[in-house]
């Protein structure tokens, strides 16, 4: 994982050819739903195997069949929360909960409207109690103009103040990180990529498209 240097507390797996072969799979136009689910599954559960690198350890002891040793435990992991942003976070969920099975999750159905107002409806929450141990990770594919995930994020504030609020997602868009670093700085933002620009549907470019739309076909 590497840090961009534009902003604080923003990551990219750019150095991980496994990822990018994955997302080049999703960008690919001819990439079918059934194949495309299939590699955000994949995303969710590498991008979450990445992120235990940045979780608190604990040393234990532990006995194998011919002796005791030390070895570890990722303490973190057993108090992580995922949100999942409805619904392209749907695959990303299933992958990241592969890694941190403990999890409690939280679902919230928010999107975007049209441009140029881009306003956002959210129509159902439910997101469990936040405890100061918690490890939050606000799972949505696509950080674009960044108005569902403030909408979303000022929503999770009110269950709590945990340890660490992340954002893992597939692309940004700089406009949206840029967008969402303003309000709250402390948030950590994990994308596969952070890509070019937005277009003037608010699209990112180079992008995969409708991140929705291509995991479950056409509404
Ligand atoms: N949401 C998507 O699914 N794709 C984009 O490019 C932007 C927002």
């Amino acid at each position: 994982m590497i840090e961009d240097k534009r902003w604080k507390g923003v990551y990219s797996f750019e150095d991980s050819p496994y990822i990018m072969e994955i997302l080049t799979g999703l960008r690919d136009k001819n990439t079918d739903s059934i194949a495309f689910r299939k590699g955000l599954v994949k995303l969710g559960r590498y991008m979450g195997y990445e992120l235990t690198k940045t979780m608190d350890v604990e040393k234990v002891r532990v006995e194998t069949p011919f002796e005791e040793t030390e070895g570890i435990i990722v303490k973190d992991r057993r108090n992580v929360v995922i949100i999942t942003v409805l619904r392209a976070a749907i695959p990303l969920m299933e992958g990241l909960i592969k890694v941190f099975e403990h999890a409690r999750v939280g679902i919230v159905s928010a999107a975007r409207g049209k441009a140029p107002k881009f306003e956002v409806e959210m129509n159902y929450v439910k997101i469990p109690q936040i405890r100061p141990e918690d490890i939050v990770i606000v799972a949505d594919p696509m950080i674009a103009t960044g108005s569902t995930l403030l909408t979303v994020l000022r929503e999770v504030k009110k269950y709590g103040t945990p340890k660490r609020l992340i954002v893992l997602g597939v692309l940004a868009a700089p406009e949206g990180i840029e967008k969402i670093k303003r309000e709250f700085p402390e948030v950590e933002i994990f994308v596969a990529k952070v890509d070019r620009e937005l277009n003037d549907k608010g699209y990112i470019l180079p992008g995969l498209g409708d991140a929705g739309d291509r995991a479950f076909g056409e509404p």
